[in-house]
């Protein structure tokens, strides 16, 4: 029993130890390049503005020419939390689906709308 007790006050403190060397602000960044899965970075680019993430062509029979089509990974920065967790939720076309809690959520949709910057200015 003691040597749970010991273990579980290990566990503790090691956690406490760690937690002082990443910030809010690093955790939320980790997390957008790492999110258990592929990085959203990896579609919506480092700042979350968005990217072009593939290009096909279609043979279009009345001009008899190729149309080109961009898959777009859309802007992220500047919508509203409850439309980013809709999406998250509810992933459409080319967005993973990811299992992620709603404190991760939120840590993510801090760090592409560089709110951590902001509380930590203001301080
Ligand atoms: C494989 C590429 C890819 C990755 C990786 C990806 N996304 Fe997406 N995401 C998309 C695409 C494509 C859409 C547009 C879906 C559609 O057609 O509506 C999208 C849509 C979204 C939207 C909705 C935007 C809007 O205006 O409605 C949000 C928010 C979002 N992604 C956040 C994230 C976050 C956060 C991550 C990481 C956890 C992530 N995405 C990872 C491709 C990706």
């Amino acid at each position: 029993m003691r040597l749970v007790l010991v273990f579980l006050l290990c566990f503790f403190v090691a956690a406490a130890v760690e937690s002082s060397f990443i910030t809010p602000a690093e955790y939320s960044k980790m997390l957008y390049f790492n999110p258990h899965g592929i990085g959203c970075n990896k579609c919506h680019g480092a700042e979350g503005k968005g990217s072009v993430i593939g290009v096909y062509y279609e043979f279009d029979k009345a001009s008899g020419q190729n149309k080109k089509h961009e898959v777009v990974a859309p802007n992220i920065v500047g919508i509203s939390l409850e439309n980013f967790k809709q999406a998250l939720a509810n992933p459409k076309n080319f967005m993973p689906s990811y299992s992620l809690t709603n404190n991760e959520i939120a840590a993510l949709y801090m760090y592409v709308n560089k709110l951590f910057k902001k509380v930590e200015n203001d301080k």
